[in-house]
């Protein structure tokens, strides 16, 4: 599940103590007022994130992104606007939004149905997990070194959501063809606006199914951004977390019981010079220590995240068959 930034990103607040005593609506709309500038307006917003206790990791780390977050989508993200003196139009809305995060610590991306992934903006609501996964550095490489896509390659992606990872290998490896498996017909509902919305109907396919079921391949790819948390841990998680739909977080009594069913069901439908790539985000260690043997590289991110493996179809089939 990971954390990414993406594009929204404009660098840290200072750690003066100021920027984190209290603030209430009545002081925000007035900072607001007085704010010549977006950057003015990101600062106020941070203060008020910041003053709210807030748990990120739902696209940004920290108040100052998310408040730049708030602030640019309020303004559609014109850079007309952005460059131009705030629009006091938008302060009431502004002011409301930024309520709603604090009083309900609703993820932005809700409150805004809007996220960005691998430098692309999907439609998000409540029935899909918020993309933030670290394998969209790996997509936006074209999953190179790892796997070179040629044209007419097939990937699949298992447990879609938004259809994220599935409109981003579309979009960054011409010529290959996607299928996207959910098991839950919301998120598909959700993940179908999203490929109308960047024009993939022809490129990638969704299917309602568990896992692989009814699917054949062979896949060049394999890509699973499964549920990795805890059944009993659920509850523990920031109210940030509970928002989102509990089929995407919850994998089981062990945390893994989607990821085994995964490994599993993998290597019949992996083309021979295919690899499978899984993320399993804080399991990372349990999920060693079930799995000693496994011939899987970890991979590491340069923006950040952890918990993803590669494997290629002649290790997976040599630790299933040995
Ligand atoms: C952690 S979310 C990942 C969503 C998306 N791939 C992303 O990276 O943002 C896991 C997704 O897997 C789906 N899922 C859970 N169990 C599944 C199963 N047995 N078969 C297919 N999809 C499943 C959930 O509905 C959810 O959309």
């Amino acid at each position: 599940m990971g954390e990414i930034c993406g594009p929204i990103s404009c660098g840290r607040l200072s750690h003066n103590p100021y920027h984190w005593q209290c603030m209430d609506t009545t002081e925000l709309r007035k900072a607001l007022e007085g704010g010549r500038t977006g950057t003015d307006w990101t600062e106020s917003v941070a203060r008020f994130f910041a003053a709210g206790d807030l748990t990120y990791g739902h696209g940004t780390d920290n108040p100052r992104d998310e408040a730049y977050w708030l602030v640019r989508a309020r303004q559609g993200w014109s850079e007309q606007a952005w460059a131009a003196p705030p629009d006091g139009g938008l302060i009431e809305g502004t002011v409301e939004l930024a309520r709603c995060r604090v009083v309900q610590r609703k993820p932005l991306a809700y409150l805004l149905g809007e996220a960005w992934f691998a430098g692309l903006r999907f439609r998000i609501d409540e029935r899909v997990l918020i993309p933030r996964s670290p394998l969209a550095e790996l997509i936006e490489n074209r999953f190179v070194p790892w796997c070179r896509i040629q044209p007419g390659d097939r990937v699949l992606d298992v447990g879609t959501g938004s259809g994220c990872l599935a409109i981003a290998a579309a979009h960054y490896c011409a010529g290959a063809s996607v299928d996207a498996t959910d098991i839950s017909e919301d998120a598909l509902t959700v993940a179908r606006r999203n490929v109308c919305e960047h024009g993939m109907e022809d490129r990638v396919g969704l299917i309602r199914t568990d896992l692989f079921a009814g699917l054949t391949g062979p896949y060049r790819i394999i890509l699973a951004n499964s549920p990795y948390v805890p059944s009993e841990r659920l509850e523990e998680l920031p109210a940030e977390y509970r928002h989102e739909p509990e089929t995407a977080l919850d994998g089981g009594r062990s945390g893994l019981d989607v990821v085994e069913r995964l490994l599993e069901g993998a290597l019949s439908r992996l083309a021979p010079d295919g690899l499978l790539v899984v993320e399993v985000g804080e399991a990372e260690q349990p999920f060693r220590s079930r799995h000693p043997r496994l011939p899987a590289t970890w991979l590491e991110f340069e923006h950040g995240g952890e918990g993803v493996f590669v494997l290629t179809h002649g290790e997976l089939a040599g630790y299933l068959h040995a």
